[in-house]
Formats: structure tokens, C-alpha cells, sequence
């Protein structure tokens, strides 16, 4: 092929697509390969409509597709034609069997380490970029090296921390970039090619080396530390609600704390997302596997109260609207679990969604990019549910709308004229804090933002 190196990424996902296409992009030198068991994923990756929307991802892909970037079906040829193969398949939240509902799901990776060992014809650096378990890398040399040969497998763990929604920016100005190798001679060396890797584009003293169990349970460390405060404003603004205070000035003041700092600090419904969940909850399996009961309790704490924060914001619309909801139609703004993504994973949305339902609710959602999704997540329940990808449209005859994604879109919208369209009194959840509430609440609507003092005309 010509290339300097050949890299191949396993699992052409939110995170092996961007991160195969920021290497291609900064280092043309270089073949990277991405491959999928779904040969649906890699026909979109091959189209004009990328399976993943991302600010910024299409360009990147259309600057190196064809060129040194390759979407391919073949696997067993992948592993064959590449030296250093990213692993980046999901590891989602086990379902079935031991340790359901707390465990990752490792079988996918499993197959792909039996995939490696099966094909491999020559020695390989075998990269876990996916969120593994603590020990995992052991467990992937055990598979590797049960086959009496020559070939030389080195497992490195090199943790992905991009957020969804600002992934090309992540990956290309990263904080830092973790490389946790074995200390052999092996790993070193395999360590130091994956630091040249790395160096085209991020500078040095961002790139950190460190023993590589200390780099698998940093990841999900990182995933808990950010999660931890989200719950604790989110418990925060539970108490604001009942004494007045507000939640963004509790957040602004104790974000000054340079100790603290201010970002991550915004109440809102509750996180989602495919990893926060699953990586805390993979956490406190951990620790009940490891006779830590306590540790699994304290970090059981920040997903508890991220349920409490999700069916809080239903039981405030519910308390606000008299009571019933039933045959009442309320507009979500929003399905995402997040903005800038199309990602609905874990979205808070469709707790709501499902809860509105069950109070016998008509429910309208309107989405710029996760419809679609919205539309496969919503399968099957029972109620009325339609989707408007105009918010303009989509409030027409509802009592309320809930603002669930921070979509920038929702902060500009004519409000007097969505007024006009509805059902009076009619209500705005902003379980965002995103809309300015005072405005809302002069044009005529009853604003209930989270963690502050609702606005109503009821006297
Ligand atoms: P994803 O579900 O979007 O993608 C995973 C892909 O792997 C899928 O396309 C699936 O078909 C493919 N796959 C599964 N088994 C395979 C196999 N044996 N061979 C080939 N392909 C296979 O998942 P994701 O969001 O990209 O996450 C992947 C991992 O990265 C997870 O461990 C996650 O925790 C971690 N992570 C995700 C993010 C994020 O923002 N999404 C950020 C950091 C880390
Ligand atoms: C998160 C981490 O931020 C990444 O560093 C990590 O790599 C990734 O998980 C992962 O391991 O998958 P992501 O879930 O994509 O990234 O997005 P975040 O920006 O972290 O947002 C997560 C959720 O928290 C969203 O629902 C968001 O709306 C919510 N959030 C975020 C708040 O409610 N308040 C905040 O202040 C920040």
C-alpha cells in the first residue's frame, strides 16, 4: 500500500469512526482502515450521510476518504494487512446472567480478540481505545497468546475522553492523551510507537504514559468524576426548588473556586449518554465483586440521583398542570441526549417520554437531528406520540413544552408566536435552564426552570 504504518480500528462506532479519521487527517502519511461486523455502518460511513453527526466529522472524512482513510467489510484482511489495530467496539451494559445490569457486556470484544488471534499472520500493538473494565488487558492476552506461535501480541490501553457533540475538537486539542503500557520491553516499545502516533498533532507534554491498569480505571475515574457533578449540582437544585435559591447562581459561586472551577456545573434533567451509566455502574460491579461495598454504594449514589432528577422533572410538570396530564399534549424540545449530537442514547427524553404516556399524555417531539433515532427508541409504546422536526409546528394546540436538549435553535425561536399556537395557560419546563425565563413568563407562559423559583401567573 505505500504507507509509513497501517492502522486498523475494529468497530466503526461514534468513537472508532472520528478517532480512524482524525489519524488519517493529521497524518497522511499513514493507512488507516476502519472495520465493522454491521456492513450497514460501513456502507454509510461510505456515503454522503455519515452514520454519526458530528460538528466538523463530514469534512475530515471527505478531506482524506479514498485517499488514506478506507471503510471495509473484510476484517480477517484488515487484521491481516495491519500492524497496529485500535479496538474500539462498543462494551455496553450486560444484560443477561451474572452481574446484569451492572457488568459490561464484554462479548464483543471477546470476538474481536479471538477475530485478532484468528487472523493474525504476523506480531501486532492491539490498542484498547473502548471503555474496558480494570484487568481487561489481561484478559485480552490470555485470548491472544492461547495459541502456541511465533506472533507477538503487545496490549496497550489507550482510553478515548472525547465528549459527543465536540469529538473533532477533542480529539484534535485533547486535554491529554492516556497510553498505559506493560512493563516489558515489549510494551515500552509498543508504547513509544503509539506516543509517535500520537505526536503529528498533540504536543508532547500532553501525552501521558502510565502502568496500564492505572490508565484503564483512570477512564472510568474521569467518566465518575463528571458524572459526580452532575448529581451534585442536580441534588442541589432539588433544594433550591424548596428555598428560593437558584441553582445557576449556586453554581456560578461555587465554580469560582478555582478548586472547583465552573465547568460541568449545569443543572438540568440529568445526564445520558452511552457512558457515564455504564462506566459508573461497571464501577460499583467492581467494587461488590471486590468485597468494597461501600465504595459501591457511594458511586451507586450519583446514578440514583440522576433517575430521581428524570422522574423529578415529570412529577414538577405533573404538580404544575393541576394534577393530570392525561389527554393533555406536551412538546419535548429536544430528544438528544445532549446538544450538537444525533446520539439519543440513555437520552433523559425518553424516561419523559415514556412517564407522559403512562399519565395517559399526547406527546409531540421535535428534534434538528435525532428524529430518527427518537422515532427507533420510542418503538412500540403504547400512546400517542408524533414527530414535528419543526419546533414552530410542532407546538400547535400543546399546553406545554419540555425543554429536554440544549440545542442553541431553542434559545432564538419567536416565543410570542409559539404562545399564540398553544392551549392556555399554557407551560414551559426548561429542564436546560436555556430560555431566558423572564421573558417567557412576560409574554404569558408559566415557566418552571430547574432549581430556581417557578415564574406563574396563578395567583
Ligand atoms: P458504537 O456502538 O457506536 O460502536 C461500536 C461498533 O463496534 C458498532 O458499529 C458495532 O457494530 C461494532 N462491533 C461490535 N463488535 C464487533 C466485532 N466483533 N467486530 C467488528 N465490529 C464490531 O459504540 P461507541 O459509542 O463508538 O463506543 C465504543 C467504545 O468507546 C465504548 O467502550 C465506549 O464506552 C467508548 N467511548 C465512547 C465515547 C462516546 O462518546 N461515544 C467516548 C469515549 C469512549
Ligand atoms: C462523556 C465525557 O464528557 C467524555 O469525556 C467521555 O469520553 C465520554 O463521556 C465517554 O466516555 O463516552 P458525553 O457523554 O459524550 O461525554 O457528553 P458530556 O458532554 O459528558 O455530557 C453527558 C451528559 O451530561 C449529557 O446528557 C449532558 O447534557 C449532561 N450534562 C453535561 C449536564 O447535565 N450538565 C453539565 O454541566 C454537563
Amino acid at each position: 500500500m505505500g504507507f509509513e504504518k497501517n492502522i486498523l480500528c475494529i468497530g466503526a462506532g461514534f468513537v472508532g469512526g472520528p478517532t480512524a479519521a482524525m489519524i488519517a487527517y493529521k497524518c497522511p502519511q499513514y493507512g488507516v482502515t476502519v472495520v465493522d461486523i454491521s456492513k450497514e455502518r460501513i456502507k454509510q460511513w461510505n456515503s454522503e450521510t455519515l452514520p454519526v453527526y458530528e460538528p466538523g466529522l463530514d469534512e475530515i472524512v471527505k478531506a482524506t476518504r479514498g485517499r488514506n482513510l478506507f471503510f471495509k467489510t473484510d476484517i480477517a484482511k484488515g487484521i491481516r494487512d495491519n500492524e497496529i489495530i485500535y479496538v474500539c467496539v462498543n462494551t455496553p451494559t450486560k444484560t443477561f446472567g451474572a452481574g446484569a445490569g451492572l457488568a459490561a457486556d464484554l462479548q464483543f470484544w471477546e470476538n474481536t480478540a479471538r477475530d485478532i488471534r484468528e487472523h493474525a499472520r504476523s506480531s501486532k500493538i492491539v490498542i484498547e481505545k473502548s471503555t474496558f473494565p480494570v484487568k481487561t488487558a489481561l484478559a485480552m492476552e490470555r485470548i491472544l497468546n492461547s495459541r502456541a506461535s511465533k506472533i507477538q501480541f503487545d496490549v496497550l490501553s489507550n482510553p478515548e475522553f472525547l465528549a459527543e457533540g465536540t469529538a473533532v475538537r477533542d480529539m484534535e486539542y485533547p486535554d491529554r492523551v492516556l497510553i498505559g503500557s506493560r512493563d516489558t520491553e515489549g510494551g515500552y516499545r509498543a508504547r513509544d510507537i503509539l506516543v509517535e502516533i500520537y505526536a503529528n498533532w498533540v504536543p508532547r507534554q500532553k501525552i501521558l504514559t502510565s502502568n496500564i491498569w492505572s490508565s484503564e480505571l483512570s477512564k472510568l475515574a474521569a467518566n465518575l468524576f463528571l458524572a459526580q457533578r452532575i448529581s451534585t449540582i442536580n441534588a442541589m437544585s432539588a433544594i433550591c426548588e424548596r428555598t428560593e435559591a437558584d441553582v445557576s447562581e449556586v453554581a456560578k459561586i461555587v465554580g469560582m473556586d478555582g478548586r472547583i472551577g465552573a465547568r460541568f456545573l449545569n443543572a438540568s434533567i440529568g445526564f445520558g449518554g452511552s457512558c457515564f451509566k455504564k462506566d459508573i455502574l461497571n464501577l460499583v460491579y467492581l467494587c461488590q465483586h471486590e468485597g468494597l461495598p461501600e465504595v459501591a454504594d457511594y458511586l451507586q449514589g450519583v446514578v440514583r440521583i440522576n433517575e430521581y432528577q428524570k422522574e423529578r422533572f415529570v412529577m414538577n410538570m405533573l404538580e404544575a398542570m393541576f394534577n393530570t396530564l392525561a389527554g393533555k399534549k406536551v412538546c419535548l424540545f429536544g430528544f438528544a441526549f445532549k446538544a450538537d449530537t444525533s446520539d439519543t442514547r440513555e437520552s433523559p427524553a425518553i424516561h419523559v417520554v415514556r412517564r407522559l404516556l403512562e399519565e395517559r399524555a399526547e406527546v409531540v417531539v421535535t428534534d434538528p437531528r435525532a428524529l430518527d433515532n427518537a422515532k427507533i427508541d420510542l418503538k412500540g409504546l403504547a400512546g400517542r406520540v408524533s414527530y414535528v422536526k419543526d419546533p414552530c409546528k410542532a407546538v400547535k394546540g400543546c399546553q406545554a413544552i419540555a425543554v429536554v436538549t440544549e440545542w442553541d435553535l431553542y434559545r432564538g425561536l419567536d416565543y410570542k408566536k409559539i404562545y399564540g399556537q398553544m392551549i392556555k395557560p399554557a407551560f414551559i419546563f426548561d429542564g436546560r435552564n436555556i430560555l431566558d425565563h423572564k421573558r417567557c413568563f412576560e409574554i404569558g407562559f408559566n415557566v418552571y426552570p430547574v432549581g430556581k423559583p417557578g415564574l406563574t401567573h396563578f395567583k
